[in-house]
């Protein structure tokens, strides 16, 4: 028997459906999961391992594979910031340094009232607008040390229910890799990706 909510298992089920064998679906299930919960959870993962019909060991085996599936709770905002070549040699590093101090959580961290976590990634695919930084997984591109302060300041006095990669390069971005030409209406809304064309956990009508 299910712990999850009805919508959530009503998108599991439809997740499942989209593949022939329900086994391909672990991984945006384990993004469910993290979704009930906040957090991947034991718990969690054996839901999953139910759901798709293979062990919880398995489906531990895929999450402890992935650094976007988190074993422990996440902010209401993950702010990634990239470090790798492209973005360091443009100011990562600095990037993510103004992140650290106008956050005053460091990377790897979540701050004491539950509102941002910060961390550092490896390469998120978008060199050529780097330095590139991400709000649960929503892209900005281009981003300065002062930029990066504005975007935790706005952050945290907006507290936005949905995180929109359009409207947030708007405001905080710089030079893009390219116009990426269809505008991305649906956003995120909470630290873990948004499922396109699944529509966005926990948005009306989803889990
Ligand atoms: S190096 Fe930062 S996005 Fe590729």
């Amino acid at each position: 028997m299910s712990h999850w909510s009805e919508a959530t298992q009503e998108r599991a089920r439809e997740i499942i459906s989209r593949y022939p064998q329900k086994r391909s679906a672990v991984m945006p299930l384990l993004y469910l999961a993290m979704a009930e919960e906040g957090y991947l959870t034991n718990e969690g993962m054996e839901e999953v391992a139910a759901w798709v019909g293979i062990t919880p060991a398995q489906v531990q085996a895929v999450a402890s594979f992935y650094t976007m599936y988190k074993r422990r709770r996440t902010g209401q905002y993950l702010i990634s910031c990239c470090t790798s070549i492209s973005c360091m040699l443009l100011g990562g590093d600095d990037v993510l340094h103004a992140v650290e101090d106008e956050s005053g959580v460091p990377h790897g961290e979540t701050g004491a009232d539950g509102l941002l976590s910060v961390e550092h990634v490896e390469c998120i695919g978008a060199c050529g607008g780097a330095p590139a930084v991400q709000v649960n997984y929503e892209l900005i591109e281009g981003v300065t040390p002062d930029k990066a302060r504005d975007l935790v300041r706005w952050l945290g006095s907006a507290q936005p229910e949905v995180v929109n990669t359009d409207e947030m390069q708007e405001l905080f971005g710089g030079v893009r890799s390219f116009d990426w030409a269809i505008r991305d209406e649906s956003g995120a809304v909470g630290p873990y990706p948004a499922f396109q064309p699944l529509g966005t956990v926990g948005s009306e009508g989803n889990a």
